[in-house]
């Protein structure tokens, strides 16, 4: 048996924007990871929560693992292999839940070829499965689960990593809504074309909060001045209709309880937020609050010196 893992992702700041060329700040998520199973078969199978069956049999939503996997399998002589995903990061709520699975999958069919594995091979396999299961993705997903590390990720640009000067708090929580990262990015791309006077400066401005989040990560953290960045990022991203009420209720119940700021993060229209907290003591009370409040899911996490 060969195993392969791979861990979420969570973005701190500069989704959508993202898309038209500004920059945004991405970290792995390590409390929620994927681990894939590759054992020898007679049939090529695939077992996971989502989905239980034969290749042929799999399911739209997952037609990039397919694909990618279809063409590794080829490529290793067309053996046949079970393969046995194990996944604790939500589908479809903003958390990088379908790159994790394939660079899971991926990561543990080159382990039981035993064929090395560059990371730039598994963020071309990647970047393809993302490509057929998202469309145009800005590829902020895909460079974040393969390198592992916090990244400060530009689309067309070689990639910088981040580094935390000093430890950061955060509280995500889930609305257990569907996230609908298709269609939001689709719409922001309609308000764009329609009206690029008003919505191009919002983006713009989106960019800028996270060249200034950079700054504070790196140098001194002040979480009350990031917290606002982030809550004036969530109004901007409200104007551009990738919010909802679930998301906005969840970072209410943040906000009254004592995040310094709380956002969206990812797609959008469901999923997660994030929210800045002062230490882990006000990262309990937010997520007491929060688990109170209705969240499906709730987690405390911390970046920066010692875990990255
Ligand atoms: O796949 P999600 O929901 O984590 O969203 C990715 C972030 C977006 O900026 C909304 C889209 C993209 O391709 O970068």
């Amino acid at each position: 048996m060969a195993t392969g893992i791979a861990t979420a992702k969570l973005i701190l700041c500069g989704e959508h924007a993202v898309v038209y060329g500004e920059p945004a700040i991405s970290v792995p998520f390590s409390q929620a990871i994927v681990k894939t199973d590759v054992t020898e078969a007679t049939e090529t199978s695939f077992s996971s929560a989502f989905f239980e069956g034969s290749l042929d049999e799999m399911p739209a939503f997952l037609a990039g693992i397919k694909e990618i996997t279809e063409q590794i399998l080829r490529r290793m002589g067309d053996k046949k292999v079970m393969i046995n995903v194990m996944s604790d990061v939500p589908i479809g709520r903003g958390l990088g839940s379908s790159a994790a699975v394939a660079a899971s999958i991926v990561r543990g069919l080159y382990v039981y070829f035993k064929q090395p594995l560059t990371e730039k091979e598994l963020l071309h396999w990647v970047n393809q499965s993302e490509k057929i299961a998202h469309g145009k993705p800005s590829g902020v997903d895909a460079v974040t689960v393969v390198t592992g590390k916090p990244v400060w990720f530009e689309k067309d640009k070689s990639l910088e990593l981040i580094h935390f000067n000093q430890k950061a708090h955060f509280v995500v929580a889930d609305t257990g809504v569907p996230s609908e990262t298709r269609s939001a990015v689709l719409d922001v791309g309609h308000l764009l074309q329609n009206d690029p006077q008003l919505y191009q400066p919002m983006i713009i401005k989106l960019g800028d909060i996270s060249r200034e989040i950079k700054k504070y990560f790196e140098t001194n953290l002040d979480v009350a001045q990031v917290g606002l960045l982030m809550t004036e990022a969530q109004k901007l991203l409200e104007k551009l209709t990738v919010s909802d009420a679930s998301l906005e209720k969840l970072i209410r119940t943040a906000l009254e309880n004592g995040a310094a700021g709380a956002k969206l993060t990812g797609g959008g229209r469901g999923g997660c937020i994030i929210s800045l907290v002062e230490n882990q003591e006000s990262a309990r009370k937010v997520a007491d609050a929060l688990q109170r409040g209705g969240a499906a899911r709730v987690w405390i996490f911390t970046i920066g010196e010692d875990n990255q």
